[in-house]
């Protein structure tokens, strides 16, 4: 499986909390059999002080999918890493890019930046208690730190202990007086040090980050050496461009489908769903951008969104927003 992993990690869907929940990753592994996919962080005081193990829940048809988990208790975290594992997952991903107030009192995410030992700790403690592989989502730095001296000897301290794949969202946090919104795009990208990055790291797998909005973007990455492009917004928002496309362009396979099929593809689902007392909503909320530049997505997204929500909704309102798409402009 490993191997089919780190395949899948030339192009993943980022962890994204409130978006890629299970609904929105059967929805995305429709579109591509081949991406690797993260779930929204969980936290390792939600599982193992919490208990909450429904977190972990996903669908067979999710694999390869990756664990993304948040705290800085390495015994925690193995423990958290240990029940990942049981429950199916193809690797685990600990979160020290997230710059939210929440996270930051439980001294987690970005602000591990400042903390490599208890980084290297962590992962340390995760690998020794599962097989899967550990890897590592960061950003190049936070606060008044150089990224030019920390990204490496962050790198550096990871690769020595064995954690060989990392993805660098290429901006820094600023932890103090900016939203996590507004820290996914106010400080600068910095791709030029990523790449700077793979050439001192050659042995390391490095995926970049971090304002990627279409593939030949993902593409020419992966021309110039690196070896996994992470899209996150864009995947969400356009489902289609980003995965629609990315078995043929990045793996060469060929799949011969189209959006109609896979929204079409989605009713079994949901009709499982509801059966089992979950909202339609649920589902389609992270459907809306399926057709996304397409003649009637604005009547897609504005009959899912307002009639999703009614009770007794169900997939014949799938049915319904269909019926306003035009025909896909010959490629
Ligand atoms: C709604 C939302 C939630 C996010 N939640 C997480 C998260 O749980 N863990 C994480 O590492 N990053 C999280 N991120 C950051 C993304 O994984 C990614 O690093 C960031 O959006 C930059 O990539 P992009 O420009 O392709 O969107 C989140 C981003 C968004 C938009």
């Amino acid at each position: 499986m490993r191997a089919e992993v780190v395949s899948a990690a030339r192009l993943s869907v980022a962890p994204m909390m409130d978006w890629t929940d299970r609904h929105c990753r059967y929805f995305h592994r429709l579109i591509s059999g081949r991406a690797l996919l993260y779930t929204e962080m969980v936290t390792a005081p939600a599982l193992v002080r919490g208990g909450a193990l429904h977190l972990l829940d996903f669908d067979p048809s999710e694999h390869p999918v990756a664990l993304q988990l948040g705290g800085s208790d390495p015994r925690e975290l193995a423990q958290a890493a240990k029940l990942g594992q049981a429950a199916g997952y193809d690797e685990i991903n600990l979160n020290c890019g997230c710059p939210s107030d929440r996270v930051q009192s439980g001294t987690f995410g970005a602000v591990l930046m400042k903390h490599p030992q208890t980084v290297v700790d962590c992962v340390s403690a995760m690998q020794d208690a599962v097989d899967v592989e550990v890897t590592v989502k960061c950003r190049i730095g936070v606060d008044d730190q150089n990224p030019e001296e920390v990204l490496p000897e962050f790198l550096a301290r990871l690769g020595a202990v064995g954690c060989s794949r990392i993805i660098i969202h290429a901006r820094k946090a600023w932890l103090q007086g900016l939203s996590p919104k507004e820290n996914r795009d106010i400080p600068p990208l910095d791709y030029d040090l990523v790449q700077r990055m793979r050439g001192l790291f050659p042995h390391l797998h490095l995926s970049v980050n971090g304002g990627i909005t279409d593939l030949d973007q993902a593409a020419a990455f992966l021309k110039q050496g690196l070896d996994g492009v992470m899209v996150g917004r864009a995947a969400y928002h356009q489902p289609w461009d980003i995965l629609g496309e990315a078995d043929a362009r990045i793996w060469g396979d060929a799949r011969d489908q189209t959006a109609e099929g896979v929204a079409r593809a989605m009713l079994p689902y949901i009709e499982a769903h509801l059966a089992a007392g979950g909202k339609l909503h649920q589902v389609t909320r992270h459907m809306l951008g399926l057709f996304s530049g397409r003649p009637g997505a604005r009547r897609w997204r504005q009959v899912l969104s307002t009639g999703a929500t009614r009770e007794g909704a169900g997939p014949e309102l799938v049915e319904e927003a269909l019926s306003h798409i035009g025909p896909a402009k010959a490629a």
